[in-house]
Parts: C-alpha cells; sequence; structure tokens
C-alpha cells in the first residue's frame, strides 16, 4: 500500500492536532482547577490524556506502515475561560475542528484506496461521534443548572467520578 505526499502529510499533521488537543484541555484543566471546579478539572485531565493516546496512536499508526513520525510546533495555550459553560463550549468547538481534520483525512485515504488508513481513521471519526455527544450532554447540562450554584457544584461532583 503506498502513501502519497498528500496523505501522509494530513497524517503527520493529526499527531500534532492531537497532542495540541492535549495542550488544549490542559488550559481547560488549569483554569478549572483555579475557578474550584475541582470535578470538572479532573474530568478535564482525563481528557487530556486520552488526546496523547490519540496521538500515539497516529505515531504507532505510521510506524506499522514505515513512516516515522514528524512533532510539530505547538503554541502557547490560555488557561483563562469565563466560567464552566464557556470552557465546554470551546471544547466542543475545538472537538468539531477536530473531526473536520480527521474526515479531510478520512477523504484522502478513500480518494487513494488506502484501505488501512481508511480502517484506522473510521475508528476515530467514532471516537469524534462520542467526544461531540459527551460535550453536547454536558452543555446542556450546565445551561440547565443555570446560576443554580448547588446544582453546578453537584455537576462538578459528578464529573469528578469519571
Ligand atoms: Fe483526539
Amino acid at each position: 500500500m503506498k502513501l502519497s505526499k498528500k496523505l501522509e502529510q494530513a497524517l503527520q499533521k493529526q499527531v500534532t492536532l492531537e497532542y495540541n488537543a492535549a495542550y488544549v484541555y490542559n488550559g481547560m484543566r488549569i483554569y478549572l482547577d483555579d475557578a474550584q471546579y475541582a470535578g470538572a478539572a479532573s474530568w478535564m485531565t482525563k481528557q487530556a490524556k486520552e488526546e496523547l493516546e490519540h496521538a500515539e496512536a497516529f505515531i504507532n499508526f505510521l510506524d506499522s506502515i514505515e513512516v516515522k513520525a514528524e512533532l510539530g510546533k505547538i503554541e502557547e495555550e490560555k488557561t483563562e475561560y469565563d466560567g464552566l459553560l464557556s470552557v465546554l463550549e470551546a471544547a466542543l468547538e475545538h472537538e468539531q475542528m477536530i473531526t473536520e481534520s480527521i474526515e479531510d483525512i478520512l477523504k484522502i485515504a478513500i480518494k487513494d484506496e488506502h484501505f488501512a488508513a481508511e480502517n484506522f481513521l473510521r475508528k476515530f471519526i467514532d471516537e469524534q461521534v462520542e467526544e461531540e455527544d459527551s460535550f453536547r450532554g454536558l452543555i446542556d447540562l450546565v445551561k440547565f443548572a443555570g446560576d443554580d450554584k448547588a446544582a453546578l457544584l453537584k455537576i462538578d461532583s459528578i464529573l469528578g467520578q469519571r
């Protein structure tokens, strides 16, 4: 299975994007800890770790098709947000960007008839459906709680159980 330059570049870029996602979620985690949302901070820490695993999966996939992974540049990341809802909305937006990126790589893999890459990427499409769904669920929950401090505390403690 020959890997086209275009497909290789797209896969390489995804490695950095996944590491970057870990960086984004760590920024959120730092904010959440500082804002006394201990449960949400712990939830976000796990989310960040998952992103590291995604990056590793891309590195391992590249290695399995005899391509040496490259690590691109990661920009500075913010640690300031405007409340729990703003964090979750930013997280959903970030996941949507990641989904788009994976869909773009999948389109190239399909066009190139690189079936191994296609299979590998489809698993990530499933993963993205789950990620987006979980953030949407949390956003609905926090919106429902509104300004009710007791309800927000309860949500935070539920998040801490992840
Ligand atoms: Fe990811």
